[in-house]
């Protein structure tokens, strides 16, 4: 990653919303956006689609514990392989490969040990440990929790770190190994809440990105290995029916 990237991606550990109203701005060109639906006839698959895309929704109510069925389900749909085709994944990336890692942060997670684990992404279902939610942790949590509204005792009963390797990144793009990096990591992102969606799993795509705190904590370089994406998850409020 050239400097002037590098520069950028630290500069998104101050990144936040702009409060002030943005009034008397351009109309875009683009109108609204938004475009006339035709009638889908004889394609299910399409009206699932169609269906999921109206029914997700971010949820900022995410204190509740995740089973680890559901939590296993989501990782297994999305950073399965694609049977036939090694290294190729479900969801799309600028190279066609898994430049992208997910740690789970596991704080209400029924069966599983509060902790960080990194998720394979591949077949095989394990979470491999990576660190304890201890103090580092917290230093994070503390700069994680305004950008979704939470209060301190009600964090996330889980949180999807996503992180990329710049050396492998670097090797084939530049100028532009951040913005491939978060081009990535919002295509997973998406592909994370549809699933998400699927499986009735409570989400929040998060514009949070610490890599300097995040690397602190799970004792890495983030020069190597830097936080990406963050993806807030929570089960459903005991007593609701599940889809
Ligand atoms: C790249 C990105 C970053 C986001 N960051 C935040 C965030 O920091 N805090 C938050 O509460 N929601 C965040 N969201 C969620 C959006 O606020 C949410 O998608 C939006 O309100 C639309 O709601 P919907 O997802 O239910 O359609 C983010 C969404 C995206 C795509």
């Amino acid at each position: 990653m050239d400097e002037a990237e590098w520069a950028t991606y630290l500069s998104l550990q101050q990144a936040g919303p702009r409060l002030s109203a943005h009034n008397g701005v351009r109309p875009r060109p683009w109108g609204r956006g938004v475009v006339e639906e035709p009638v889908l006839e004889g394609s299910a698959s399409a009206g699932a689609l169609r269906d999921l895309l109206l029914t997700r929704r971010s949820s900022r109510e995410l204190m509740y514990p995740l089973d680890l069925a559901r939590l296993h389900a989501l990782l297994g749909v999305v950073l399965g392989a694609v049977p036939g085709q090694p290294g190729r994944r479900r969801y799309p990336t600028s190279g066609g490969c898994d430049e992208l890692g997910v740690l789970v942060v596991a704080r209400s997670v029924g069966g599983v040990e509060p902790g960080a684990y990194w998720a394979a992404s591949h077949a095989d279902r394990t979470l491999h440990w990576a660190a304890p939610l201890d103090a580092r942790f917290a230093r994070f949590e503390a700069c994680y929790a305004p950008f979704l509204g939470m209060s301190p005792e009600k964090p996330p009963a889980a949180t999807l770190l996503i992180f990329a390797a710049w050396e492998r990144l670097s090797a084939r793009y530049e100028h532009c190994v951040l913005a491939s990096a978060l081009w990535d990591s919002g295509a997973l992102l998406q592909t994370l809440t549809l699933a998400a969606g699927a499986l009735d799993i409570r989400a929040c795509i998060c514009a949070c990105i610490q890599p300097v705190l995040l690397e602190a904590w799970l004792d890495l370089s983030c020069r190597e290995v830097g936080h990406i994406g963050t993806l807030a998850l929570g089960g459903n409020e005991p007593g609701e029916i599940h889809a």
